[in-house]
């Protein structure tokens, strides 16, 4: 049985004998030619279980290899792309070579051959050649020291505070091999929310375990923190950016991190934000408070990710607007080692978001993307959601920053402002959960994150077709059922949840199942009346110029496609206009009727889901099926739930009948 420990990483005996005894021979000698290295180490680690795993065999390493034997050579030599992790893989005579700069280049390369032989593709005329487009693939962790993770659906966290330093757990080897398969070269541990406790000297200590563990695997180790912290663990009487004594204790505190980690990767900050403390508490700034930070880094060569998560709490006000508000007129003025961390859309990880406005209008300070892996807003661990495809619907917009041509994908590649430095980051799903995520399929959007950083313009179709292959060893056709489930599941979890561009009408607080009818919440911008203005006269948020205006943020060309109320995409409607319940859409059909009829196929496509997942039984292993199986079924009582909830609660405000076909209960 498998477990899902393995992750994508299964290495399972090849099926096809004479393919597999091809690549046996192929793989029975290891030519190093490079020094002695902890990374080389891990290299030659995982090419020893591969081929055992795979091929049932242990190849013999040497330091040089004839030419007449077959064998996979491990060269670092100066290749033709210069940058650090770029590599090459070749066929040359009888030898599969790996080349790289760098031993990271290598690591990669490495793990890329191997992912060859794990899709069965052929080895027999190599020429490959690879870097990534993004310099920092990271995952940030919302783990708290005392086990717990902010929205985390998953089990606890996996690391284990109370063991460190002392303990290594197998488990922080095995992630950090699942991550650097994927290309992703940094790990915030902590919380946004932080504990200043993290960055005592006790839990530095615990720190520096797990950077020495990752450092093989070049997983930078990133740390959220508090900004009250010379207030909550130093004794000072504020935290202001400008006091020169707040300035000293972070100086100080650099120091103290960087002697235990000379490596360590930087600061992430949430600040004035939700509550947490920040410059603003003193009437500062977030440049204030951003180069106060990236000055005590400096002189380690230290980042400093400064969120652009901020919205006031104003109840006629449109919360959509405040990133941009905040930090657009600081554009430039923050230090060069700091980088805006903005999420993918403008309110909170909707199951769709338009983009963020920053994206495209910060021309000197760089931006870059934050997704979130774990389901806060998509079914947590039960529902079925691959989240690739709404990456890329953001990452492939147009911002049109400087002209037709400029994707949120060029954007946080750098390409169109030159960004010195580039970013995309995942908000893991990941836990003490045997199978890390939970939800098995879950496991792809965490590897979907490291093959989009590594290229956003990557398809989620191709990467879904190669996370299916490396996962699940079995027929063709089994796996295209699988790569289809994939393709479609985030659209049918938006049409029984948010049809037509809802969005946030989910339970309070908690963020799971509907709760529409929300209308008071410890703030007004977490009600769903907020958003949704459902009302005798129609349903949505009035974004234009005769509504809250905050459509004025993007470029006029993108403005434009959403602009108009009859040709913006029907996807998005609701979120730029409010709209009468009886107006005729493009499909044909009312607002209304168009919204029930897409709550009620969402319900029907989730039964469509069981019968194909229905088809794969037998063909992959018996403990995901069942998993897989039971979660649908979890996934269709919530469909309905979402859908009578919603139809029943708009159906207040709108006074139509639920169309014919619709009447019939399922
Ligand atoms: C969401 C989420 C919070 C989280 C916040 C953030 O609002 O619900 O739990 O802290 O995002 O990204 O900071």
């Amino acid at each position: 049985a498998d477990d899902g420990y393995r992750l994508w990483l299964k290495y399972d005996k090849v099926k096809n004998e004479t393919k597999r005894k091809a690549y046996a021979a192929r793989l029975a000698n290891i030519e190093v030619k490079l020094e002695q290295d902890p990374t080389l180490v891990v290299i030659l680690e995982e090419l020893k279980m591969a081929s055992q795993g795979m091929l049932g065999i242990t190849p013999k390493v040497s330091k040089t290899l004839a030419a007449t034997l077959y064998g996979v050579t491990l060269e670092i030599s100066t290749i033709a792309d210069k940058k650090p992790e770029a590599y090459e893989i070749k066929t040359i005579n009888k030898h599969s070579v790996i080349q790289a700069n760098t031993t990271q280049g290598l690591l990669y390369g490495t793990f890329a051959f191997i992912q060859l032989l794990q899709q069965e593709e052929s080895i027999t005329s190599l020429d490959i050649k690879s870097s990534p487009k993004i310099q920092l693939r990271m995952l940030n962790h919302w783990d708290n020291n005392n086990g717990t993770i902010e929205r985390g659906y998953a089990g606890m966290s996996m690391w284990k505070w109370y063991e460190l330093p002392e303990r290594i757990d197998p488990r922080y080897i095995a992630y950090a091999r699942s991550n650097a398969s994927i290309g992703i070269n940094g790990t915030v541990l902590n919380n946004v929310n932080a504990s200043a406790r993290f960055i005592t000297s006790e839990y530095l200590g615990k720190v520096k375990a797990l950077a020495d563990v990752y450092r093989p695997y070049h997983i930078k180790v990133y740390m959220s923190v508090n900004f009250a912290s010379p207030k909550i663990i130093g004794g000072l009487k504020t935290a202001d950016p400008l006091d020169p004594e707040v300035r000293a204790w972070w100086k100080q505190k650099a120091d103290e991190i960087y002697e235990l980690i000379p490596d360590f990767g930087g600061f992430l900050v949430k600040a004035n934000s939700e509550g947490e403390p920040g410059p603003m508490d003193y009437g500062r700034t977030h440049v204030d408070g951003a180069n106060m930070l990236a000055e005590a880094m400096a002189p380690h060569h230290g980042l400093v990710i400064w969120r652009a998560f901020v919205y006031n709490a104003d109840p006629n006000g449109d919360r959509f607007a405040a990133a941009y508000n905040e930090f657009k007129p600081f554009d430039g003025k923050f230090m060069s080692n700091v980088i805006i961390q903005v999420k993918n859309g403008p309110i909170d990880f909707q199951v769709r978001e338009p983009i963020s406005p920053l994206f495209g209008a910060m021309q000197k300070t760089p931006v870059s993307m934050e997704f979130q892996l774990t389901q806060e807003y998509l079914g947590w661990a039960t529902h079925w959601v691959y989240e690739a495809p709404m990456f890329e619907e953001n990452l492939q917009t147009d911002t049109y920053a400087t002209g037709k041509g400029n994707t949120v994908a060029d954007v946080i590649m750098g390409k169109t402002f030159n960004y010195p430095i580039t970013s995309m980051v995942g908000v893991a799903n990941t836990g003490s959960d045997r199978n890390w995520t939970g939800h098995p399929m879950a496991q792809a959007n965490w590897f979907a994150l490291g093959k989009l950083a590594w290229n956003p313009n990557n398809t989620s179709k191709q990467i879904a077709e190669e996370w299916v292959k490396l996962t699940f060893n079995t027929d063709a056709e089994s796996q295209k059922t699988i790569v289809n489930l994939m393709l479609n599941s985030r659209e049918i979890y938006v049409n029984y949840t948010n049809p037509l561009g809802l969005h946030h009408v989910m339970g309070e607080s908690h963020h799971f199942g509907p709760e529409p009818w929300v209308s008071k919440a410890p703030r007004p911008d977490w009600t769903a009346l907020y958003y949704h203005k459902a009302d005798a006269s129609g349903i949505g948020f009035d974004r234009t110029n005769t509504g809250s205006k905050t459509l004025q943020q993007y470029q006029p060309e993108l403005r434009k496609l959403y602009e108009n109320v009859d040709t913006c995409p029907l996807e998005y409607l609701l979120w730029f206009h409010h709209v009468a319940w009886d107006k005729k859409l493009s499909s044909g059909r009312t607002v209304w009727d168009e919204m029930v009829s897409r709550y009620y196929e969402g319900v029907k496509s989730v039964e469509k889901m069981q019968a194909e997942w229905a088809k794969v039984k037998g063909k992959v292993d018996e403990e995901t099926f069942e998993n897989v199986e039971a979660r649908l079924k979890t996934q269709l009582k919530e469909a309905l739930w979402w859908r009578d909830a919603s139809v029943l609660y708009f159906q207040k405000f709108s006074q139509m009948p639920v169309a014919a076909p619709y009447q019939k209960p399922t």
